[in-house]
């Protein structure tokens, strides 16, 4: 046996080779290696926003640019930490999902924040067509069909306000660095604690079981 499997052998605490013949036991092992569900999840995003710097030739400002002036847009206009973290990320899944990237960004802050802002970052895409469907052959009232949904007046000003505005190459937003407290502060509570999302607790995770559907 080599050092390096040696070593692999010893970092192992369980060894079933599948779910069903798992053990109790084993899971309580698991549960004391792991530090909590959403460990680390702000240096994540924070990865991921960087990874938005010119991702797009295109666009007047690329996503990165976007997001930051978005989220100072809100901030400026006395919005609460809650919606400017929404701001900085709900284009974060501009690389990853782009055909839903509104579905990615909001299923990330949804368990650390409220029911009305989850609906904001997951109805955003929809919404942000009222100012340019028009152009692309596509009814910019399609937002309508949301109309009596608790969230939209607020979506509709968030899309007016500040995220179709934030494509503004003479905008000087602030820093990422600015808004990393606010990430951080916002990551750090209690999954699910701040909305109605149903959800099981087991083992120091709390895991939604309503995939899928906004609040
Ligand atoms: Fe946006």
């Amino acid at each position: 046996m080599t050092p390096h499997m040696t070593e692999t052998t010893m970092a192992a605490l369980t060894n079933f080779r599948s779910m069903n013949e798992s053990t109790p036991e084993e899971w309580q092992l698991i549960a004391k290696s792991v530090s909590g569900d959403n460990a680390g999840m702000a240096n994540v995003v924070i990865d991921m926003l960087n990874r938005l710097k010119g991702s797009s030739l295109a666009a007047p400002v690329d996503p990165y640019e976007h997001s930051l002036q978005t989220a100072t847009r809100a901030f400026k206009d006395g919005a609460d930490e809650e919606v400017v973290v929404c701001a900085l990320l709900h284009d974060i899944g501009d690389l990853i999902a782009p055909q839903n990237h509104a579905e990615l960004a909001a299923s990330i802050v949804r368990p650390y924040v409220s029911d009305t802002n989850h609906a904001i970052v997951l109805l955003h895409e929809i919404f942000q067509g009222y100012h340019y469907f028009d152009k692309v052959g596509l009814d910019r009232h399609l937002r309508d069909k949301y109309r009596g949904h608790p969230s939209y007046q607020a979506t509709a000003e968030f899309c007016a306000k500040w995220d179709q505005a934030s494509f503004d190459q003479s905008y000087q937003p602030m820093p990422l660095s600015a808004f990393e407290p606010m990430l951080r502060r916002v990551f750090s509570r209690a999954p699910y604690g701040g909305n109605r999302t149903p959800h099981v607790n087991y083992m120091g995770f709390r895991v939604n079981m309503a995939p899928g559907q906004a609040a």
